[in-house]
């Protein structure tokens, strides 16, 4: 276990508890996608350690590509606009796409990110969220099909989740101290 950065108030989800959400993630999408050669739809840059260790857990046919999307500037709070920043490099008319998130706070970045993607004709489009934000009296517009854990109403970084691009390099996941955004 690595020392706990001081900017961090606890640690929310270990090294050990990711690894147990990411093998269970990995085994049910290698059941539900055996033969359907899925693309793995990481979307840059939060999702990105998160990613690498799921396409490692998936054991079944798959590729990878990436998209960069912009909805929070250095903020720490959904602005409701989602800019594309890069797109897809691979067609995806008929294909099974599994977009891969961080986390699912709002849902406003995922469920205009589905739409878009829906609108080229895949064969599916789903989400595997690593952690969904339980938020008293808010109704996701978007329902990921895969959800690795919850996580109370908090700002986290870690594990690839960042404020103002810093902490993604923490192993594990911990609330952010309140002072340090505040
Ligand atoms: P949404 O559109 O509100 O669902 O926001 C999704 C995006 O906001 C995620 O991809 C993250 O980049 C960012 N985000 C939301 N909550 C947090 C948090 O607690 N920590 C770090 N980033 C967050
Ligand atoms: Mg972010």
């Amino acid at each position: 276990m690595s020392k706990l950065h001081p900017d961090v108030e606890n640690v929310l989800l270990s090294e050990e508890d990711i690894r147990g959400i990411v093998e269970s993630l990995g085994a049910q999408i290698t059941r539900d996608y055996a033969d359907k050669n899925p693309l793995i739809v990481a979307v840059l840059r939060g999702a990105v350690v998160f990613v690498a260790d799921l396409l490692r857990a998936i054991d079944c046919p798959c590729e990878i590509d990436f998209m960069a999307v912009s909805s929070y500037g250095e903020g720490v709070k959904s602005s409701g606009v989602v800019r594309i920043i890069k797109d897809l490099n691979t067609d995806i008319t008929g294909r099974h796409v599994i977009v891969v998130e961080d986390i699912l706070d709002s849902g406003l970045t995922l469920s205009y990110l589905k739409e878009m993607l829906e609108a080229r004709d895949p064969a599916s489009v789903e989400i595997c969220a690593f952690t969904v934000k339980d938020i008293e009296g808010h109704v996701s517009p978007v329902t990921p099909r895969y959800v690795g854990t919850h996580i109370p109403d908090a700002f986290i970084v870690g594990y690839g989740l960042d404020f103002a691009e810093h902490y993604r390099n923490l192993p594990y996941v911990g609330i952010l101290k309140p002072e340090v955004y505040s």
